[in-house]
């Protein structure tokens, strides 16, 4: 069977869309109709007049386009793609935190659970963060969720105070810097690019930071030859087909393993894409009494991210 030939026939048949994630493997990248960072998913799947949607992504992704479109079908290659983000902030123990700071506005990362997301004010993604946090008044106190490090460099970036809930990305926190140091004594030349949600001595040294688009653009933008980059090794396959001729190192973790997969991301195969859409499961379904409150401060977002 040539499953990519299959999958673009149940595709057409069904009337469906495969919206991916840069950190998808390459193969599932290449199948896709739309491939993209938090913040350009969210708004294809916002705007999709499909039937069907495919989330080639994890769980809030997934997640957050069936907040988008409560009438349409949402279905997952697998449904154990989470997130140590999302799961670094149970809803319970968010509850309680929110609760002893009742007058702060709550702005959570869009890689949070629908129920966080239903407790929140206004989501972010790492393209809009700043934007986000500049939104609200000045005069209001800020609670910023899950990710820390996103946290950190946001507050650095705007000036404003905001109470940090301890959450980090398994991928993100695991750069050496040491051994990102010794990789530039060998490539000279070499520009360190590196996604917000790195930790703080690692962003310092970079010289370009933004979200996964953003690194994308600025790696077809900029006129150096090579890049060490700190984020999933996904989004290389991107980086190396619009710049043939340019070299991308990818930045090496604190462990053995010399890769920078995210394993929830990559739990997702070409294989389990086409059970999906073949069966039309796993199914997203979020509980009608989240997804009321959840849907609120994602539209927030869009309108904000829209906005001049
Ligand atoms: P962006 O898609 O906003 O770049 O975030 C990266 C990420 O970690 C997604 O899980
Ligand atoms: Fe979550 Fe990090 Fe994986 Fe993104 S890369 S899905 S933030 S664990």
């Amino acid at each position: 069977m040539d499953i990519i030939k299959e999958i673009h026939a149940i595709k057409k048949a069904k009337n469906a869309v495969i919206l991916a994630h840069y950190y998808q493997d390459s193969d599932i990248q290449d199948v896709a109709d739309y491939i993209g960072d938090s913040l350009g998913l969210a708004q294809q799947a916002e705007k999709t007049d499909a039937a069907m949607i495919v989330f080639a992504g994890v769980h809030f992704m997934a997640e957050t386009a069936k907040l988008l479109n409560p009438g349409k079908k949402v279905v997952i290659p697998d449904m154990n793609a989470g997130c140590s983000l999302a799961d670094s902030c149970p809803p319970d123990e968010f509850r309680k935190f929110k609760e002893k700071h009742p007058d702060y506005v709550v702005i959570s990362y869009i890689n949070c659970t629908a129920e966080i997301k239903a407790m929140s004010d206004i989501i972010c993604t790492s393209s809009n963060a700043v934007k986000v946090v500049n939104s609200v008044s000045p005069d209001k106190k800020i609670i910023f969720a899950p990710d820390k490090n996103l946290g950190a460099y946001v507050i650095k970036q705007t000036g404003r105070e905001m109470l940090l809930w301890n959450g980090t990305c398994m991928v993100h926190e695991i750069f050496s810097l040491e051994k990102i140091t010794r990789l530039k004594l060998r490539h000279p030349q070499a520009e360190l690019i590196a996604h917000p949600e790195c930790e703080e001595h690692v962003l310092k040294q970079a010289d370009f930071i933004g979200s996964t688009t953003a690194l994308l653009n600025y790696t077809s933008s900029s006129n150096k030859k090579e890049f060490i980059v700190a984020t999933e090794s996904g989004i290389i396959y991107q980086m190396q087909k619009k710049n043939p001729d340019k070299v991308f190192i990818p930045a090496p973790p604190n462990n053995n393993c010399a890769c920078n997969d995210c394993p929830h991301m990559k739990l997702n195969t070409l294989e389990k894409l086409y059970a999906c859409m073949m069966n039309e499961l796993p199914e997203i379904i979020i509980p009608e009494h989240i997804a009321l409150y959840a849907v609120k401060p994602l539209k927030r977002m869009l309108e904000i991210s829209a906005a001049p």
